[in-house]
Formats: structure tokens, sequence, C-alpha cells
């Protein structure tokens, strides 16, 4: 069935054209800079974002399944606090996580509508389809689109908003970029509204880089999907076996580097950009960094976007926390 043709889903998409330039320009600034480097947005296709899912089910991937468990602790207080009739979800992904928050919100009557965000289009129609069946009378105004650049595009509230930032993607943010994207997402809430951010907290290097490097090579896998990315989108001739999965922990900025390292000294042609891209035996490209917080770090951010603290949610082990903030009065 045509999702368009139901009166509870509505999906508007912003991509296409804009994407495809996004990503040619990411790649023309990114690859020929000393230090290569392309953003982790890129990563999502179709076939990345399922990878995604396979890495959250991974043994040594602990930040989802931390999540889901402190959201099923405190879903039924965060919905009574928040009053929240609308969930704004950005990098809503699956919305797998979401559902113990809608539960709440319907178990409490308040739940009218859902405005999941994502750059990848088949995840945001799919999770439309589900989600009406699943909560009867339950609207979905789905955005596709890129939340740097989209964020104006969320519809007006329909009564007390809910941003939720699951999954620790602020992490994946520059520190710079991070903080203009917490003013942007400030932008969103109006008094009495809130923000629910995901964060992956400081721990053992050894724990982190085990979950950025697991041993089925699935988080290989889902870095080198970047190449392929760029060779469908931009008509690049990149071999993905010449290039080996990095995952490091950076004591210094508190991050998870994922890198790409090229394992001999040869010469890559993006076609569509007539770019010529060489790299040397053992060079490394930044693909991602995922930072990690301490509770510290988290509150001066968010004050530095004009939200205050109201909830600090972590579980016993203190892996993961969920912030819950509002407009500062
Ligand atoms: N929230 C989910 C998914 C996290 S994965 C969870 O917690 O498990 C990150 C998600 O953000 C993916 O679905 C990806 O498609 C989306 N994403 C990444 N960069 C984006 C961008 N710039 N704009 C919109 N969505 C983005
Ligand atoms: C989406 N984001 C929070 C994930 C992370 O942990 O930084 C992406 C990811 N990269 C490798 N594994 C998972």
């Amino acid at each position: 069935m045509n999702p368009l043709a139901q009166p509870d889903i509505r999906i508007d998409s912003y991509l296409g054209e804009g994407q495809e330039r996004s990503l040619a320009q990411d790649a023309r600034e990114g690859l020929s800079r000393p230090f290569k480097e392309l953003p982790p947005k890129h990563f999502y296709d179709a076939r990345g974002a399922e990878l995604f899912d396979q890495i959250c089910d991974l043994p040594e991937y602990y930040p989802t399944r931390t999540e889901r468990a402190i959201l099923h602790d405190t879903a039924r207080e965060l919905a009574q606090l928040t009053g929240a009739v609308e969930l704004v979800e950005l990098g809503s992904g699956t919305a797998a996580k979401t559902r113990v928050l809608l539960d709440a919100m319907s178990e409490l009557g308040q739940l009218v509508r859902y405005v999941p965000v994502d750059v990848t289009e088949g995840m945001v129609r799919d999770c439309a389809q589900e989600l009406t069946s699943e909560y009867p009378g339950l609207q979905v105004h789905g955005v596709v689109g890129d939340f740097e650049r989209h964020l104006s595009q969320v519809p007006a509230p329909r009564g007390p908003r809910l941003v939720v930032f699951l999954g620790g993607t602020i992490g994946n943010f520059p520190p710079a970029d991070r903080a203009t994207f917490l003013r942007e997402i400030s932008n969103l809430l109006g008094p009495g509204d809130h923000l629910l951010m995901g964060t992956d907290l400081v721990k053992d290097p050894a724990v982190l880089e085990a979950a950025y490097d697991d041993s089925q090579g699935v988080t290989a896998e889902f870095n080198r999907n970047l190449l392929h990315v760029l060779n469908r989108e931009l008509d690049a001739d990149f071999d993905p076996e010449d290039f080996e999965h990095v995952a490091r922990f950076d004591r210094h900025n508190e991050w998870i580097e994922m890198r790409l390292r090229s394992r001999r000294h040869h010469t890559v042609t993006v076609r569509a950009l007539e770019l010529p891209v060489h790299f040397r035996e053992g060079e490394e490209m930044r693909t991602e960094i995922s930072a990690k917080f301490t509770r510290q770090r988290v509150s001066d951010d968010l004050a530095g976007a004009g939200l205050s603290l109201v909830r600090w949610l972590t579980d016993p082990d203190e892996q993961f926390a969920l912030t819950l903030s509002t407009p500062a009065g």
C-alpha cells in the first residue's frame, strides 16, 4: 500500500539531489586533505543500516542493550514527568528502543504523534507503517532528511514535546559541530518541552575497542560499506579489500576513532568528481569518531545549548547514560 494514501502517515523527503551533492562535497573535501576523512552519516545506505542493526545485537556492543534496559526502567517516569504527547526522534533508525517510550506514553493515554527524522528513507517509511499498526490512532509525520540541514522541517508541535536522540549518536559529531547541533535541537523545544539524549560513557579502553572491533567482523564490514557507497554514488573504484578496519580509543580526546587503513600504495579514482586519490601503504582515513562522555561533559554541553539537566539516568555499571533536559528558564 502507498503510505502516502494513509491519513495517519505523512512522509516528507528532503533528500535526492541535495544528498548526492553533500556526499560529493564531503568526498571532494575529505579525500583531498593530507589526513583524509569522511563523515559517518554516509555509512547509512540500506546495507549500512542493516549492518548497524547487526552491530546492535553483537555481544561486544553493549550500548544498545544497556540503553534499552535504562529505558525499560524509566520510561513510565519519563512519560509522566514530561507529559509529552509527541515524540520527535532524531536518527530514528528502526525505532526499536523507541517503542519502550511509545508504550509508556500510550499506556498513560497521552500518545498523539511520532516524528521520526532519518537520512535513510526506507527506515522512516517502514517504521511509519509498523508503528501506525502497532499503536492504533497514532499519527506519524516522518522527515526523511539530514538532521544537520533539515531540522527546520520538523513540523510545529501538537502539544508537550519530547525530542529523543538515542544510541549515543551525539558522540559522532566533532565537538564544534556538536555544540552547534545541540543549539539547533534546543530550538525545537519550547518552555516545558524536553530532550532525552543517550550518551556512551568513558570506560576501560579494552571494552570500548572491542565494541568497535568485534570478533565477527561486522563493524569492519560496516566501516568498509562507506567505500561501497562511494563506488555506487560517485562512480569510484575503491576495492574495499584494499582497506583494513581500525578502531582505536583516543585517550586524550576520549573518543573512539574508526579508520580505514590502506593495505598498499595505490590510486583510486572518484570518477564523478574526476578526482584521483592517492593512498600510501598504511595510510589511514578517518571515517567516524564516537565520543565517550562523563556526567560533567554532558551537563556542560547541554548548558552551552541553553538546556538544564532534569534527570541523569544510568545503568548500575555506569556504562551508558540517558539525560533528560529542558530549556533553562
Ligand atoms: N537511534 C537508533 C539508530 C542509531 S544509528 C539507535 O539508537 O539504535 C544512527 C542513525 O542516525 C541511523 O539510523 C542513521 O541513518 C541516522 N543518521 C546518521 N546521520 C544522520 C544525519 N546526518 N541525518 C539524519 N539521520 C542520520
Ligand atoms: C550510531 N552511533 C552512535 C554508533 C556509535 O557507536 O558511534 C555507530 C557505530 N559505529 C560503529 N559501531 C557503531
